[in-house]
């Protein structure tokens, strides 16, 4: 039996509004034997055909003729395997405006009212699509009824170089006659209020409102907006990302004040089509409780901290209201707790119709929350009416980690809900409180995790079409991305723009993509070089340093290792990955280049920063851990030992922030110091990754001592219980504690060679490579260890065992013993 399943074009199934020129095509299999590996494949698009004898099943280009806009292509894919089996798999993409403009008009109403477009058309044809963007957030209705699961439409980018438009298939949604669309729009990124630090105003800040829209049948316009649209004012009266929504369902279907809408001619240049997934509901939760704290508050506890909302099903007469506000924790008296939000309001302000019972979630808002309080409510409600859906990218989280410790898999629960939770169509630093955003430090260290969490290949694409949009004349990399006002960059944030770039072509092997993101990397190393008088030296600028490292000064953020000297060896690591990407794209002057930089950049740090002894000046466990997992010691056996007893000495505790955490663990294992790694990973005592656990979060904390033992908060005003940053320690467990590596990249060739620890009775990780499910497991079990690794179709698997004992292997499932 040979199975072709994930057929995607462009790392998305089925993607409508595709606008690649050459979109690639990947696909796994599934076979019931051993050693399964494709001997050709045969692609059709439409009436091309490519017929190979291939291995390759990701990343496969087309090359046939050029691809008409909107217009729908079915393909079929078909696999020959060495054990003479074949199997097919279809799938389609509907192509966007290939770079045309769309045969629409961007419209609005101005002044501050949020309206709703409308426009009455007749329509008697089979299939539509419709194809729509904002500068704002929109959702269309078509008779009344949503044309998509989706939400935050058009997403998050870098809206003056780049705005996506949607496109969805609403065949469904028409019938044969006279048919009503409905655009109802937010501010959301674009047009709402901006973070609570901004430095200069909105570059958003004149763009009016404006949406287009076009549903376009057999290739032609229908319908599509114009001066000749009609506009109401919206029930959703007010909406902000940070601030929630006002809705007045009394509004609803109301057509007073109709003002015809006024056509915007600010062109189509920057129109681009989505390359990511859509933002979804990925969950939906009931509460666990409805209590009343000691102040008297009532409150719902959804017992898991999400980013989404509520949705309620409520009975109220006409002029009932509803308020309610989001939080993350109580405190440690039991009352509810937003301080930690700054000036995030997330409140939800609802106004009934007196219809029945109504449904409501907002529109163009979301929270990060777990309880929610009830400030007002007229009509009477139970628990059963509430319930909570979380929503996220569509990145299919199907990562796995478990072992004989319950907090450890708690504590991976946690990873990766603050994965979901942070990836809503950008990777953001927290989805509560006034920033949610692009931060880059952040991504730049979670980036290898989330990658083995979840297929985020669209994802991070996206995000990085953006940070290229957003990279300086200059090469600087911003702190965030979409950059909006932000003007400022760090080591360890705008590394992102090599970091990421690299784990993506390592997890999913697309050298087209890593030869279109190449330019930013290298203009990132050219950034850093020009900085200062020493061209192998970062000793100038702003850094953000170790940030949050438990060893910073009373009252500062800011971990007490050189900031120098992090600068450095980044500015080191940036050019060491820049020479490989290089390497990879055969840009031999480059990669000569990057080299004889790297090794004086290399022999500057030693210089400056490394002492007689051979070990840094700075005496930090993060100066020691980036020195070890860069590479950067003569000596790196030496220094590992020394870092290994700094740790013990403190009780086997960390002092990491967000530079150093990351790599500590590795920088222990790979130089024979596993077990206090692992005591590292295990250790439950203040300040650990189980120390939240135990202190019941649900989600991975921005700062190791979110919530003290006795129950106090660190601070208000850095205090998120949902940053992803800290969960990078998952990175740790798959590649280390299980081994699992790619020896090429995209995992066609994988290594496996896991480090058992004596402290656990079993661990076992699987995650999805482009190829399928690897899996690797250890047990220990009547005095042995045994070993189980799975491998998926159509790559082989190095299994180094701990005995030194190397075993290769092909696809299927293997068990070893040692
Ligand atoms: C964010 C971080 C970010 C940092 C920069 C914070 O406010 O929440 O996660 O990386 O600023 O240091």
């Amino acid at each position: 039996m040979l199975n072709i399943i994930d057929l995607k074009c462009e790392n998305l199934t089925n993607p409508i509004g595709m606008d690649e020129k050459n979109p690639i095509f990947s696909w796994k299999l599934e076979s019931d034997k051993e050693n399964t590996v494709q001997t050709r494949y045969e692609l059709t698009v439409g009436n091309f055909t490519v017929n190979e004898a291939c291995g390759d099943s990701i990343n496969i280009e087309y090359t046939g003729p050029a691809l008409r806009a909107k217009t729908k292509y079915n393909y079929c894919v078909t696999v020959w395997d060495n054990h003479g089996e074949v199997s097919c798999a279809e799938g389609y993409f509907v192509t966007g405006y290939m770079g045309k403009e769309p045969n629409a008009k961007w419209i609005a109403r101005p002044g501050d009212v949020r309206p709703v477009f409308v426009k009455e058309f007749e329509f008697d044809g089979e299939d539509a699509y419709i194809t729509a963007s904002c500068y704002g957030l929109f959702e269309i209705l078509i008779n009344g009824k949503a044309i998509t699961d989706t939400f935050l439409n058009p997403g998050f980018t870098s809206y003056l170089k780049r705005i996506q438009y949607r496109m969805f298939d609403v065949k469904d949604y028409l019938t044969k006659g006279t048919n009503k669309i409905e655009i109802y729009i937010g501010k959301g990124w674009c047009k709402g209020r901006f973070p609570s630090f901004p430095t200069v105003p909105s570059p958003f800040g004149e763009m009016p409102n404006c949406v287009f829209c076009e549903l376009i049948a057999d290739g032609k316009t229908i319908v599509a907006t114009d001066d000749t649209w009609l506009t109401y004012q919206s029930p959703v009266i007010m909406s902000e990302i940070y601030d929630g929504e006002t809705y007045d369902a009394r509004l609803e279907g109301k057509y007073e004040k109709e003002f015809p809408a006024v056509e915007y001619n600010i062109g189509f240049a920057n129109l681009v089509s989505s390359r990511s997934v859509p933002v979804k509901v990925i969950k939906t939760l009931k509460p666990l409780s409805m209590f009343t704290t000691p102040k008297g508050e009532t409150v719902l506890d959804f017992g898991q901290n999400i980013a989404g909302w509520v949705k309620f099903n409520i009975k109220g007469n006409e002029g009932d209201v509803i308020k309610y506000t989001h939080a993350e924790v109580l405190d440690s008296e039991g009352n509810f707790y937003a301080d930690n939000m700054r000036s995030a309001k997330n409140e939800i302000f609802y106004t009934f119709k007196g219809d029945g019972v109504e449904t409501y979630r907002p529109h163009f808002t979301f929270q990060g929350f777990r309880y929610v309080r009830l400030d007002e409510c007229t009509p009477n409600v139970t628990i059963d009416n509430f319930m909570a859906e979380a929503i996220s990218s569509d990145t299919n989280v199907n990562g796995h980690i478990e072992c004989s410790d319950e907090m450890v898999n708690k504590l991976f629960s946690n990873i990766l809900w603050s994965q979901r939770d942070n990836f809503v169509d950008i990777p953001t630093d927290c989805p509560q409180r006034d920033e949610r955003l692009g931060w880059t430090g952040d991504a730049q260290v979670f980036i290898s995790t989330a990658l083995k969490n979840a297929d985020c290949s669209a994802f991070f694409t996206k995000w990085l079409l953006d940070m290229m949009a957003d990279q300086k004349k200059d090469g600087m990399v911003g702190n965030y991305i979409p950059l909006m006002t932000c003007l400022k960059t760090s080591s360890g944030w705008g590394d992102a723009g090599v970091v990421c770039p690299w784990e993506l072509y390592k997890a999913y092997g697309n050298k087209k993509f890593l030869a279109t993101t190449y330019p930013m990397s290298k203009k990132w190393v050219e950034y850093i070089k020009a900085q200062g008088e020493n061209p192998y030296l970062w000793n100038t600028g702003f850094q953000y340093g170790d940030w949050l490292g438990l060893d910073a000064k009373p009252g500062s953020y800011e971990g007490s290792t050189d900031k120098t000297y992090i600068a450095t060896v980044f500015f080191a690591y940036s050019t060491y990955l820049t020479g490989k990407m290089a390497e990879v794209l055969g840009y031999e002057d480059d990669v000569k280049y990057l080299e004889e930089l790297y090794k004086n950049i290399v022999d500057a740090f030693r210089k400056e920063y490394v002492g007689e002894d051979g070990e840094p000046k700075c005496k930090t466990q993060t100066a020691y851990v980036l020195g070890l997992y860069m590479n950067l010691f003569e000596d790196m056996q030496k220094n590992a030992d020394a870092l290994n007893s700094m740790i013990l000495a403190n009780g086997t505790k960390l002092q990491t922030g967000f530079i150093g955490t990351p790599y500590l663990c590795y920088a222990l294992s790979r130089y024979g110091h596993a077990d206090t790694a692992y005591g590292l990973l295990l250790q439950r005592g203040y300040p650990s990754w189980l120390f939240s656990v135990k202190q019941g979060a649900t989600t991975i904390w921005e700062h190791w001592d979110g919530i003290r033992e006795d129950g106090t908060m660190w601070s208000t005003a850095m205090n998120s219980f949902n940053h992803y940053a800290y969960g990078s320690v998952a990175d740790w467990i798959y590649s280390e504690a299980m081994g699992v590596t790619p020896l090429e990249p995209g995992y066609k060739k994988i290594k496996i060679a896991p480090i058992p620890s004596d402290a656990l009775g079993y661990m076992e990780a699987r995650f999805a490579t482009p190829y399928g499910f690897v899996g690797s497991k250890w047990e220990h079990k009547d005095g042995k260890t045994i070993y189980t690794v799975e491998v998926p179709c159509n790559t082989t698997a190095e299994v180094v065992l701990p005995d030194g004992s190397v075993h290769n292997v092909g696809s299927g499932v293997y068990t070893f013993e040692g």
